[in-house]
């Protein structure tokens, strides 16, 4: 099997963004559209940074997995946070652990960044025991995941998924208590979620 490959999704080549774009369609073709000439749609949003991990086999897009940070505010502190995002396998390729090993890289590189405080995500339930699997992932039953307080803002508890976390720095691991039990606001436009 071939290396995990990883690019700020911002300085992707215009082919690599292309590959991306065609499989998120293959995927999710209501909400991915399918690249032109002249626009490759950005499967990250706006105000995200954003970090790309794929592997290529025999010259096609193979499996991919996005990690996207951004800051928030959460009870008067200030944390990086940052998820996965985007993750798929081609259909061709799935079930021979292209995903698992596409998770694990992204996640061990998200352990590397010092600057990030904590991990967090949505996922459908089915997914939980993967994402526990190849990156260490825990389901937090007991925290609810907010777009933003405003009308119409996405929220994990109404929505099939569930929200999965990982601390991270040593600032997460001391405000532990304040990140259970609780509401974390993404504070995102209406429409963004992760
Ligand atoms: C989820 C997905 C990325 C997994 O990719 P993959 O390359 O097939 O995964 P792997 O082969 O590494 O599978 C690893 C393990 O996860 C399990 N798994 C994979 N897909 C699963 C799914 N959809 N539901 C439940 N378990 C799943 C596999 O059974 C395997 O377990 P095993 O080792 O005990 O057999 C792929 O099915 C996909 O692209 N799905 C559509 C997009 C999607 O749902 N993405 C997730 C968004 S949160």
């Amino acid at each position: 099997m071939g290396d995990i490959c990883h690019i700020p999704y911002q300085i992707a080549s215009e082919g690599l963004r292309r590959d991306i774009a065609m499989l998120m369609h293959d995927v999710w073709p209501d909400v991915s559209p399918l690249p032109t000439e002249t626009m490759i749609s950005n499967p990250h949003d706006e105000g995200w940074q954003a970090d790309a991990f794929y592997l290529y086999l025999d010259g096609r897009l193979a499996s991919y997995a996005g990690i996207v940070q951004k800051a928030i505010m959460h009870q008067g502190q200030r944390f990086q946070i940052a998820g996965l995002s985007c993750v798929a396998t081609a259909s061709a390729c799935r079930g021979r652990g292209l995903g698992r090993q596409t998770v694990a890289a992204a996640t061990q590189w998200l352990e590397r960044q010092p600057h990030v405080d904590f991990g967090i995500f949505t996922c459908h339930p089915s997914l939980a025991g993967f994402y526990a699997d190849a990156g260490g992932w825990q389901m937090v039953p007991d925290v609810r995941l907010i777009g933003s307080e405003e009308a119409g803002a996405l929220s994990s508890d109404a929505l099939p998924v569930v929200v999965m976390q990982r601390l991270l720095s040593e600032k997460a691991r001391d405000f532990a208590a304040a990140l259970r039990h609780t509401t974390i606001n993404l504070q995102v436009p209406a429409g963004q979620f992760i």
